[in-house]
């Protein structure tokens, strides 16, 4: 199963100033659609608008629609989740919460699970009693196949403007590690929300962060920009 995993394009309208970031999520939707071969799956990890406004989802899912295979999408902590819900609709499965953006696509290979992280009280992470029982409760489905979580706050330590930590709070990423712990067929984290490529671990497992589609907000080394555009493959 391949996957590309794009983050944060950070749909702005009107546009920021300076920005062109609907061009950004433009060529890389262009760019997406020209790997060969396609993805089985591309994830989108969130602050896909950055004011959580619906003309910013209209915007983005003109984009995003045209992207040819399965398209995926979490909430970031600048998205509006019922906004979000409303503009891709179409490409939520059957068995997403009812409330938050979390599923499970499930497949003989491979099963990904897709967590929602966003707080209404905070822009950092949080996994509240609903969604952990969601969580614990994709993980039984999945039944021993490879897990892939897709989340848009990193689970490790990584410095987001000076904030080195990115869960509201500790004892909640606490019980997420013991949940990790439990079930070793978890192979890989990916996350978006820092904006510029990283790696870390928690409970053991390897998490990654990826680069922002939008240019403008990139953090990562401005040498390696070009490599880093737009996305990159993963493979199972
Ligand atoms: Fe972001």
């Amino acid at each position: 199963m391949l996957i590309t995993q794009i983050s944060d394009c950070h749909i702005a309208w009107p546009p920021a100033e300076g920005a062109d970031r609907l061009g950004d999520l433009q060529r890389c939707v262009d760019y997406v659609n020209g790997l060969d071969p396609q993805p089985d799956l591309v994830v989108h990890t969130g602050d896909i608008a950055h004011d959580g406004a619906s003309i910013e989802y209209e915007k983005a899912a003109e984009k995003l629609k045209n992207i040819r295979t399965n398209l995926c999408v979490i909430p970031g902590n600048r998205d509006d989740r019922r906004k979000l819900r409303d503009a891709f609709s179409d490409r939520l499965p059957a068995s997403c919460h009812e409330e938050f953006v979390q599923y499970l696509i499930s497949t003989e290979e491979l099963c990904v699970i897709m967590l929602d992280t966003m707080s209404t009280e905070s822009n950092k992470g949080r996994l509240c009693r609903t969604r952990i029982d969601h969580l614990n409760g994709m993980l039984e489905e999945a039944d021993g196949r490879p897990v892939a979580i897709f989340m848009h706050h990193p689970p490790f330590e990584i410095a987001v403007a000076s904030v080195p930590f990115q869960f509201e709070d500790r004892a909640n990423l606490a019980e997420f590690s013991g949940i990790l712990s439990r079930h070793s067929n978890v192979q890989r984290i990916y996350c978006g929300h820092s904006h510029r490529t990283a790696s870390g671990q928690i409970a053991g497992i390897a998490a990654s962060t990826i680069s922002s589609t939008a240019e403008d907000l990139r953090m990562d080394d401005p040498g390696r920009m070009q490599e880093l555009w737009p996305s990159y493959q993963l493979a199972f």
